[in-house]
């Protein structure tokens, strides 16, 4: 999604600075980029393609100076065109970035029409842009905080002007915004990952912040009603680390972090000693026993972990498990129970929707919250009471991967959590769980050796346009996720359904040219899944299936069927979900697609 940098220096030039700084924003989705600096003028450089092309286009127009902002753009407002890119000028005097959307846009649009304002593009940034020169008198400050008294939506900016060429004013409302604090320099940007390597000194803002950033000095002010008052923030030390991981023996990051998964997992259980609620927090051990429901919200991939563990909770633990999806969730009339464990489920932390959930869950005066996140400082994190973090790593491939099975690492350790506090995990049960949990890492291996027989489907699945993903139980959200990876990355259409609903409308579908992925762990269901699988042979479909070894499963004409390496009872799903992962990534590799950065998506969606 859209990504900010911006500093003001004194000892340098800015300009490769802020292009690094681009660099490692681009993983995370955009169409198009800009850089603005100040040179004895508002001089900018913006380009439909990607960074490196700016960069040539920068070098080619000799733009440099010590003071500048830096922007990739996700279009929401307006296609990705030159026009529409950021930065925007109003008139050669304010230049400005915008993350976010202006939801009052088109009103103030016009009113600055009526005053003779000619907008160049079909930006809700600009008119931002135009609105802060109409508030300017002498003060760049004021006309921001006054400007902002007038908008309603979400941003994070970054502001100039010609008047005060060494200032940046940013702000954040919704959309994260970092302040780096360096030595006779001052930076700010969406993501540290931006300034990796410049300063390890950073402040959060909160939302309602504003920030005014000279070379040596910041001063931060945060919106009272319609007032702004001065308040400290903390200066935190954060080793931020760029994202220009090396790939070493991979061809995308996304096969990379598949191949993580691992050592991720291994991480992410390595703090856990022994099952007890101070894994989530402080005042986990007092919040759990009041608790007799669960709300899990989440978006995308995560939220397909929250569906996987409602099955872990229910069956398990034995309380009550609701999943729903953040962006309607926040906005339906619930019925709220103060006694509900709210788990907000986000790699970044940061997705717009499902803070917006979390925050609407305490408003309906449910405060018992959980963050189950790979980002330590995320806004999530700090608005919830509870958390845990994920040990994944930066995860920059835009189809989530090794987040996914780190995030169900974690519900697993909830499950057994609450399970305990519930007397309903004995003691055995506990060492039974914790063995097979830290044997995952191992049992991952083998499935990824799995990969070249993986690769040996993928030629059969490139020239697809559709595909149906089946599954049962506990086994059903897998299906959804690896239709997920498919389509994300391939393009390919691809659904899922629980294969009970097979002859409830998509048979209809099947014939030899569709392709049924069928993931198939011997549990209790199997013999469903089996007449299932009969259903869609006796229609001449090809059946693709990831078989528990011990189910028996042998490939015939029409079945193709890849063994599992080990049968791994209620973990089964973090196995089979790396099948579906490979198979989604080597058929968009033979498709030729971006994989890392998939068209029309973005890796943080900080916009509603
Ligand atoms: C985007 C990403 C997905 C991710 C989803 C939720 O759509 O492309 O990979 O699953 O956002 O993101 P979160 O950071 O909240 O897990």
């Amino acid at each position: 999604m859209c990504g900010i940098v911006a500093a003001t220096s004194r000892k340098r030039d800015i300009v490769p600075l802020l292009v690094q700084g681009l660099k490692r924003l681009e993983y995370r989705g955009y169409d198009s980029c800009g850089v603005a600096v100040w040179d004895n003028g508002l001089k900018r450089a913006r380009s439909v393609a990607r960074v490196a092309e700016l960069e040539e286009q920068i070098q080619h127009e000799h733009l440099h100076g010590e003071m500048g902002i830096a922007h990739t753009r996700w279009a929401t407002h307006g296609e990705p065109l030159v026009c529409n890119a950021h930065p925007h000028f109003a008139g050669d005097e304010i230049a400005l970035i915008h993350n976010g959307i202006i939801e009052n846009y088109e009103e103030i649009r016009a009113e600055l029409q009526a005053k003779g304002v000619e907008f160049s593009s079909q930006t809700d940034t600009e008119v931002l842009a135009y609105l802060v020169r109409d508030c300017y008198h002498g003060d760049l400050l004021k006309a921001v905080e006054d400007a902002l008294n007038r908008v309603r939506g979400a941003y994070g900016i970054a502001v100039f002007c010609k008047q005060d060429p060494s200032r940046i004013v940013v702000a954040r409302q919704g959309s994260p915004l970092v302040i780096g604090v360096g030595e006779n320099e001052m930076f700010a940007a969406s993501d540290t990952m931006a300034l990796a390597g410049e300063t390890n000194n950073f402040i959060y803002l909160e939302d309602g912040d504003v920030a005014e950033l000279l070379p040596e000095s910041y001063k931060i002010f945060k919106h009272v009603g319609t007032e702004f008052e001065a308040v400290e923030r903390e200066v935190r030390e954060v080793q931020a680390f760029s994202n220009a991981v090396e790939l070493g023996p991979y061809r995308h990051y996304m096969q990379k972090e598949i191949f993580e998964q691992p050592r991720a997992i291994a991480d992410t259980l390595e703090a856990v000693r022994e099952i007890t609620p101070a894994i989530f927090g402080e005042e986990a051990a007092e919040i759990f026993p009041e608790v007799d429901r669960i709300l899990m919200i989440a978006c995308g991939t995560s939220y397909y972990a929250a569906m996987t563990s409602k099955y872990w909770f229910e069956a398990i633990a034995g309380i009550p498990c609701d999943v729903e999806i953040a962006s309607e969730y926040r906005y339906r009339k619930s019925v709220p129970n103060p006694r509900t464990l709210v788990v907000t489920i986000s790699q970044s932390g940061e997705t717009a929707d499902t803070l917006a959930a979390l925050k609407h869950a305490r408003e309906l005066g449910m405060d018992k919250t959980l963050t189950v996140c790979n980002v330590a400082t995320s806004a999530m994190v700090r608005e919830s009471r509870l958390h845990f973090i994920t040990r994944a790593g930066v995860e920059i491939g835009v189809a989530s991967t090794k987040a996914f099975t780190t995030q169900l690492t974690a519900l697993f350790l909830l499950t057994l959590t609450l399970a305990k506090i519930n007397g309903r995990l004995t003691a055995e049960d506990e060492n039974l769980y914790m063995t097979q949990l830290r044997h995952v890492p191992k049992a991952v291996s083998s499935v990824l050796a799995l990969e070249p027989l993986i690769i040996g489907w993928t030629s059969r699945f490139a020239d697809k346009e559709h595909a149906l993903f089946l599954g049962r139980g506990i086994h059903y959200p897998i299906a959804l996720e690896g239709a997920l990876k498919l389509k994300e990355i391939s393009y390919i259409h691809a659904e899922a359904y629980p294969a009970g609903e097979l002859k409830h409308g998509p048979l209809a579908l099947v014939d030899e040219s569709i392709p049924v992925v069928t993931v198939a762990p011997n549990d209790q269901l199997f013999e469903k899944l089996k007449s299932n699988m009969k259903e869609v042979e006796a229609r001449r479909g090809e059946l693709y299936v990831f078989a528990d070894s011990d189910t028996g499963l042998s490939s015939s004409e029409h079945i193709h069927v890849i063994r599992m390496p080990e049968n791994y009872g209620a973990l089964s799903p973090i196995l089979h979900v790396v099948t579906l992962q490979l198979l989604a990534y080597h058929t968009a590799l033979i498709r030729g697609n971006d994989v890392d950065k998939p068209r029309n998506l973005a890796k943080s969606v900080t916009v509603e």
